[in-house]
């Protein structure tokens, strides 16, 4: 087990920069998801922890210990790559054996660690296949049983389930919660999928890409899955984090309170928000954030806008409905329960109720909201 500290870690290739100013600090036995956009460099910061790549500038510490100069075997992590990695000649027994070969030690300890971790992935039967002899999922547990029996004080996952088909992407990523129950280990965890970032993690960092990696650093926003949620900084997180992701509206402040401001919307409409824009003026270019699960069709509402459907989409467990607003070139969805009545040409009164409402200025940066974060309930699975 192992805590780890980031400390201004930047990479460049050549003249690319592709991380940029990473601080962040890892406690003894937390999962931490890295999110972000197709080549954003989430690989790279962990080849950058894993030794594979060397740190450009800034210093990595693991379990106390400065390792930018300590080879990759010895910093005491152990990397499943999506790929899975596997010596095609040699059985499952010997895949997850090699490395303690290599390190000289004692057979009889070498059984007992395979054994253990075979028996952790329900793999013991599989110890004298060749890996061309397992499906998929199969070599991907190989793969973790590898890394387990190094017992690593940091775990690191490059995508390690995009190979599989859904059914087996949801079981393998609840057996890697339980791993991380039982091992007690650090995990680091990359991957593109939304559920798994929102359900295993207990932070999620994600990303910057391209122009605000050299602006802002690497990190845009480091949190609980519930805290990003929620409380986005800024429109790249507000729109990165959720799926269908949170629908934007172009409008000015016409009215600025202690707690609640009053946006007009282009269709000559008016929305509140509770959110603290002390510092803006009346009058000032914002833009208003919704997301899909929070546009209700409900006249009642305390804010409410007018709407033609143009597009409907039907899920089985719910339903998405593209509706567009005078003035406004993006559609707004709407996310319905179960299936929906409305079709296309319905004009619809959306309810967008205030405390759902996110509110960012002219650069993007969110106001900060009125409303208490973790305690809303929201569409978001629970944890495992
Ligand atoms: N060895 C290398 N030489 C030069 N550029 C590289 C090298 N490795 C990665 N890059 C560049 O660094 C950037 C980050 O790559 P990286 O593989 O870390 O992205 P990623 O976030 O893991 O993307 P994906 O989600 O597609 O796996 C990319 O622009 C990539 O082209
Ligand atoms: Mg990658």
């Amino acid at each position: 087990m192992a805590d780890l500290h980031l400390r201004g870690v930047c990479k460049a290739f050549g003249t690319v920069r592709v991380i940029e100013r990473v601080d962040f600090d890892i406690t003894d036995g937390e999962f931490v998801v890295f999110v972000g956009s197709s080549g954003c460099g989430k690989s790279t910061l962990l080849r950058l922890i894993a030794g594979l790549e060397d740190i450009t500038s800034g210093e990595l510490f693991i379990a106390g210990r400065r390792v930018n100069d300590v080879p990759p075997a010895q910093r005491g992590v152990a990397m499943v790559f999506q790929s899975y990695a596997l010596y095609p000649h040699m059985t499952v027994f010997d895949n997850m054996a090699f490395g303690l070969k290599l390190a000289k030690r004692d057979r009889r300890e070498i059984e007992r660690r395979v054994h253990r971790a075979a028996t952790l992935l329900q793999i013991e039967h599989l110890l004298e296949r060749l890996p061309k002899e397992l499906s998929g999922g199969q070599r991907q547990r190989v793969a973790i049983g590898r890394a387990i029996v190094r017992q690593p004080g940091v775990f690191l996952f490059d995508e390690p389930l995009s190979n599989l088909d859904a059914a087996l992407r949801v079981q393998t990523r609840i057996e890697i919660a339980k791993l991380h129950r039982e091992l007690g280990a650090s995990m680091i965890y990359v991957t593109h999928d939304q559920v798994e970032a929102m359900t295993l993690a207990d932070r999620i960092v994600l990303l910057n890409a391209g122009e605000a990696v050299l602006q802002d650093g690497s990190i845009a926003q480091v949190g609980p899955p519930l805290a990003l949620y929620h409380h986005p900084v800024n429109l790249f997180v507000a729109g990165f984090i959720g799926s269908p992701k949170m629908n934007f509206l172009p409008g000015r402040l016409t009215r600025i309170e202690p707690t609640s401001v009053t946006i007009t919307l282009p269709d000559g409409s008016t929305a509140r928000a509770l959110v603290d824009a002390s510092a803006a003026q009346p009058g000032d270019v914002v833009t208003l954030g919704i997301r899909p699960e929070h546009v209700m069709l409900d006249a009642s509402a305390d804010n409410t806008v007018r709407a033609e459907v143009v597009h409907v989409e039907h899920l089985g467990e719910s339903s998405l409905l593209h509706a567009q607003m005078r003035g406004i070139e993006n559609h707004v969805v709407v996310r319905q329960e179960g299936d929906t009545a409305a079709t296309m040409g319905d004009r619809l009164t959306l309810g967008l109720a205030a405390r759902h409402c996110h509110l960012f200025d002219q650069n993007g940066h969110a106001f900060k909201r009125q409303t208490a974060p973790v305690a809303e309930t929201g569409p978001v699975p629970p944890k495992e």
